[in-house]
């Protein structure tokens, strides 16, 4: 197991990019509740963020691709609005221990194009 963060390290409504195996991911914090995903756009395949630790829209309602603007819902990750609408980022499973997000490194690794 590797361990991300701590659920505090992440302010509500905010997002946080890691780097695990070599493979791209991000948390985002939404009312209380920590979502996981394989950072990589089912469009192209690029990374999502426009800077550091930026994955939301501006008003934090919804996961942002900077490349060309889709869409995805939070809790889910399906794409609803863009060139990718009707797919889905890849969710990570992920287990909380005394607050710390912990991802299986093998499970990571294995992550390839979607
Ligand atoms: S690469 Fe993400 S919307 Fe095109």
């Amino acid at each position: 197991m590797i361990t991300l963060c701590h659920v505090d390290d992440i302010e509500e409504g905010t997002s946080k990019g890691f780097e695990v195996a070599g493979k791209f991911l991000f948390a985002v914090k939404k009312d209380g509740d920590m979502f996981l995903y394989y950072n990589y756009c089912p469009h192209l395949g690029t990374p999502l963020e426009w800077l550091d630790d930026q994955f939301l829209d501006s008003d934090g309602a919804l996961i942002q691709c900077s490349t060309h603007g889709a869409l995805f819902l939070i809790d889910s990750g399906k794409c609803i609005l863009g060139p990718c609408k009707g797919k889905s980022l890849k969710a990570i499973p992920f287990i909380l221990g005394n607050g710390f997000m912990m991802v299986e490194e093998q499970q990571v690794s294995s992550l390839g194009r979607i």
